[in-house]
């Protein structure tokens, strides 16, 4: 795990969006893991204004509330076409999200594994993190070998989601997501956390134990993981000194510029 601390989202998001830019440069028919929320929106902005080229690019999204249409104002179909999509020269046949009104889903997550196959598997996949420690909406005691598929969001979730909806109650208790073994095979995972109350699901993540009751632990399994934080977010982080003389003492070849 490369841990990333910097002073701000700013600063933490311009790491992360070097890191993507680059690929997308290096490969043009790279295929991209995307998440939604509030975390990624800076490194939606950035990648934008970078003007690059998405002719070639495939994405597919981590997760999709059951049960809202496309376009509904909160659907992470929504969300992405309004952040990313529309902005960018990307191929409509080229990107893929979760059907959130799938009729039937467990056959609609067996199809989506297999399209993230036939891609030939995610080379970069971006994340987010809920304060439960989630990744896509992998809940705590998730499997850490799951597949796409149906899960019920925690109460915490529920709660922390309410801020998009105007109330906690109007949040949906399904969604489908990726699996954590499903983004486990992703080449390359980026994980963005910022501010106070991502703080204790991130250290957790990087110095607990590997466990199902904090999901994004099992990024400690994976050979390649980023993570990009602001200061708040690193504040519980005991070997933050380490990550910062590790980062500080990069040889050349391994630093992030554009
Ligand atoms: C959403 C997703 C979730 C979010 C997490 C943090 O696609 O994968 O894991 O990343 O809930 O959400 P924000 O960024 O809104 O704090």
């Amino acid at each position: 795990m490369e841990i990333i601390i910097q002073p701000d989202a700013e600063a933490a998001t311009e790491v992360a969006t070097t890191i993507v830019a680059r690929l997308l440069r290096e490969k043009p028919d790279a295929v991209l893991g995307l998440a939604t929320g509030s975390t990624p929106l800076l490194l939606y902005r950035a990648l934008v204004r970078m003007k690059l080229d998405w002719r070639k690019v495939k994405t597919f999204n981590l997760d999709e509330y059951v049960g809202l249409p496309p376009a509904h104002e909160q659907s992470y179909h929504h969300f992405m076409w309004e952040n990313l999509f529309r902005h960018v020269n990307i191929s409509r046949k080229n990107i893929h999200l979760p059907d959130g009104m799938s009729r039937n889903i467990p056959k609609f997550c067996a199809e989506y594994e297999a399209l993230i196959c036939a891609a030939g598997g995610i080379d970069l996949q971006v994340l987010g993190i809920g304060t439960d420690g989630h990744i896509g909406f992998n809940e705590p005691t998730s499997s850490l070998a799951s597949r796409t598929r149906i899960k019920t969001l925690t109460r915490q979730t529920h709660e922390d989601n309410g801020r998009f909806f105007g109330s906690a109650d109007k949040v949906p208790h399904h969604v489908i997501t990726m699996g954590l073994g499903s983004i486990m095979e992703a080449r390359l995972c980026l994980l963005l956390a910022f501010g106070l109350k991502k703080a204790r699901a991130i250290a957790a993540t990087v110095e607990g134990p590997v466990a199902s009751i904090n999901p994004a632990s099992i990024l400690q399994m994976h050979p390649d993981v980023r993570i990009c934080l602001d200061r708040a977010a690193a504040s519980k982080l005991k070997r933050a000194d380490y990550y910062h003389r590790v980062y500080d003492n990069k040889p050349d070849w391994q630093q992030y510029q554009n």
